[in-house]
């Protein structure tokens, strides 16, 4: 590259390193202050005082880190969300769950309650409460760091979500809603999946062994903390829903059920608490 580069010129060493065009021209967007279009129409410009950061980007995105830890943003549900390397990188199979509580809360009187376990950056239950803002809405992470993030992008938003450092239902004893919405980590150990993701918290990935403990976790503790007729809903790996449904069978779960992603994958699962218990 000529001292300094042109646009041309960044989008060609990113070509040769495996970059996606699309996320060279964001990355430069960003950089630059300009939108991807404008850069495109004018590749002739110079990067300037830039160079030094695009060096840098374009080798962490080379090495495979997330878009959005660079960016430091990533949208989701409509929200743009704040994400840091403390939090899980919103998936947009997630929304899933965001419009199955959706549909449950339309249904129910105002003010539904509603938890978010293992929140992250606050995707679901930011998502919920900007949908549906009379909804009371509560976040959970056993990570302090995560919480602030979450934290940091509930007030820059405007939405009002109470957050709670908990692990599981360790830290909501005593505690009941109408809708509980997860989205754990549930990635077996071992799994070859989780090489590609080494810049992610290990621990929103993976619970280890089989996948399931935080699933089972959330499962067999719901029926207490959820009201009568209550919905348990939880995301999960594209192999796990009849697992899932088992769990949530043997937990004396009715209506149960499972969802696809955009993708055509099982991705959702989820059960209504009994009106009386049996
Ligand atoms: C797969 S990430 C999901 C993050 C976010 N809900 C989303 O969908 O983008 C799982 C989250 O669960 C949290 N977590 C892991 N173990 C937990 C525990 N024992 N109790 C509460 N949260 C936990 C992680 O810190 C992480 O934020």
């Amino acid at each position: 590259m000529s001292p300094g580069g042109t646009v041309a010129e960044a989008l060609a060493q990113a070509r040769a390193r495996g970059v996606a065009p699309l996320d060279a021209r964001l990355m430069l967007g960003r950089l630059l202050g300009q939108s991807p279009t404008r850069l495109i129409a004018h590749d002739e410009q110079p990067l300037g005082e830039a160079v030094a950061r695009w060096a840098d980007w374009l080798e962490r995105r080379a090495r495979g880190e997330p878009l959005a830890y660079l960016l430091g943003e990533k949208e989701f549900h409509g929200l743009m969300l704040e994400v840091t390397p403390d939090v899980l990188v919103p998936r947009p199979e997630t929304e899933l769950l965001v419009d199955w509580a959706g549909e449950l809360l339309r249904g129910r009187p105002e003010p539904a309650t509603v938890v978010d376990l293992g929140t992250g950056s606050g995707a679901i239950a930011l998502a919920v409460k900007h949908a549906h803002p009379l909804a009371q809405v509560t976040a959970t992470d056993v990570s302090a760091a995560a919480l602030g993030v979450a934290r940091r992008n509930a007030e820059r938003l405007g939405l009002e979500v109470e957050f709670v450092e908990a692990s599981w239902w360790q830290g909501l004893e005593g505690r009941s809603f109408a809708i509980v919405v997860a989205n754990p980590p549930y990635i077996r150990a071992g799994d070859a999946a989780l090489a590609s993701l080494g810049h992610e918290p290990l621990a929103a990935l993976t619970p280890g062994a089989d996948g399931l403990a935080a699933l089972r976790a959330i499962v067999d503790g719901a029926s207490a903390h959820l009201d009568a007729s209550g919905w348990l809903l939880l995301e999960h790996g594209f192999d796990q829903a009849e697992d899932v449904r088992g769990l949530l069978a043997a937990a004396r779960f009715e209506a149960v059920a499972t969802r696809a992603d955009l993708a055509g994958h099982p991705r959702a699962s989820g059960g209504r608490r009994p009106a009386r218990t049996p």
